[in-house]
């Protein structure tokens, strides 16, 4: 059998999950007002963090009465430095669907050796929503970046809970509705859907987080790195733009940029609307090809960011060597990089669709999967 090379390659190959493809206006000219040499808490420094924090709150509708902190370790920083600080206080309760998750609860259980109820799903599946107990702190990921698979909505969390909610949402913001008053302490890493840097994290908190910050202390100690108060009281600094320690103005710069891009693609809006949009191509892919499917098969839970497959053909014997082989041929062909499952997920492929990648390269690179699905099917035939 011939196979037929398609036509058109994706004009950006770059599909990985993190860090993601960087919007697609930019150049490196884009950090060239970076203030470099200069101390960060010079003023002209400090505007440029509390721009990043200004424009943050503006693109994702954060409610002035919420703090927003840019804090060291990324996403993972933002996440540790929120357990550790606030939990212990009352009953805790994990929530796990794939990796990222799964790492909480070990924190959690492991580490802080706190008593949680743990309640976990496997990959393209997720946990009883409506059994979670909101009278806990709740632990949580918006978007499972490693399985595909994302809350539906808000709805599930109570306005009135006692507990507060603890919502990893890396993966989400910017390409998803986050409804700020369920939840409590967000995080997110600039490196995932704008594009950014890593290294960054960002802490977003609600009233009521703070509340707790001021009036618990938890049993263990607190390394600098993670102290959010002083005193009894929040280090409001942290959330003006005086960051804990050194950041880099570099990656600063790049995230302005990347906020500027999304403000020009109709803010919010337009990034789920690209994002959308990027997933619905795929979603028409799979529904052409009976030999590939959503690890996450219910669309009310399926990522439109983090957009993870599995092959179904019955010919493939080893899934995993089969995936890793897709994916190797798509790399050295040029037309998608990274875009293997995650190395803890099942065998498969995961095609970031977030705002930044162009739907027309993701439309390109549909062909591409067909092609190298039928060129391994063809190895495998002949090998056997
Ligand atoms: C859901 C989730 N949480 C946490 C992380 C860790 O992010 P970072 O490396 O930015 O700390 C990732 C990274 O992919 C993620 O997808």
């Amino acid at each position: 059998m011939v196979i037929e090379t398609p036509a058109v390659r994706p004009a950006n190959p770059r599909f990985s999950s993190g860090p993601c493809a960087k919007p697609p206006t930019w150049t490196p000219d884009a950090l060239a007002d970076a203030p470099l040499g200069r101390s960060h808490r010079a003023a002209v420094g400090k505007d440029k963090l509390k721009a990043a924090i200004e424009e943050t709150r503006e693109i994702l509708g954060i409610p002035a009465d919420y703090k927003i902190g840019i804090v060291p370790a990324s996403d993972t920083g933002a996440v540790e430095m929120a357990m550790w600080s606030l939990l212990g206080a009352r009953p805790v309760e994990m929530l796990a669907w794939e990796s990222f998750g799964a790492g909480w609860v070990t924190d959690v259980v492991k580490q802080l050796k706190l008593d949680a109820v743990v309640k976990t799903a496997d990959y393209g599946e997720i946990v009883d929503l409506a059994s979670v107990d909101f009278n806990n702190d709740v632990v949580f990921t918006w978007n499972g970046t490693t399985s595909g698979v994302r809350v539906p909505n808000g709805d599930f969390i109570p306005a009135d809970r006692e507990g507060l909610t603890i919502c990893d949402a890396t993966s989400a913001a910017f390409a998803m509705d986050l409804p700020w008053d369920k939840l409590d302490v967000t995080t997110f890493s600039w490196q995932k859907v704008l594009g950014g840097e890593a290294a960054h994290g960002m802490l977003i908190l609600s009233p009521r987080a703070v509340e707790r910050l001021e009036s618990y202390t938890p049993a263990w100690p607190l390394p600098k790195i993670f102290r959010l108060t002083k005193g009894g009281k929040l280090i409001d600094g942290i959330f003006s733009g005086a960051t804990i320690n050194t950041p880099s103005m570099l990656c600063v710069e790049d995230y302005l940029f990347a906020l500027n891009w999304a403000r020009e693609q109709g803010g919010l809006k337009g990034l789920i609307a690209r994002a959308d949009a990027n997933t619905a191509e795929v979603a028409k892919f799979v529904e052409a090809h009976d030999w590939i499917d959503f690890l996450a098969e219910d669309p009310a839970i399926r990522s439109n960011t983090s957009v993870c497959l599995k092959f179904t053909d019955p010919r493939i014997t080893d899934g995993a060597a089969f995936a890793k082989a897709v994916a190797k041929r798509l790399e050295a062909e040029g037309v998608a990089l990274d875009i293997g499952a995650y190395r803890d997920a099942p065998a498969g492929l995961r095609i970031w669709c977030g705002g930044t990648v162009e739907t027309a390269d993701v439309a390109a690179l549909m062909p591409w999967l067909n092609w190298a699905f039928e060129a391994e099917i063809a190895a495998l035939a002949e090998a056997a």
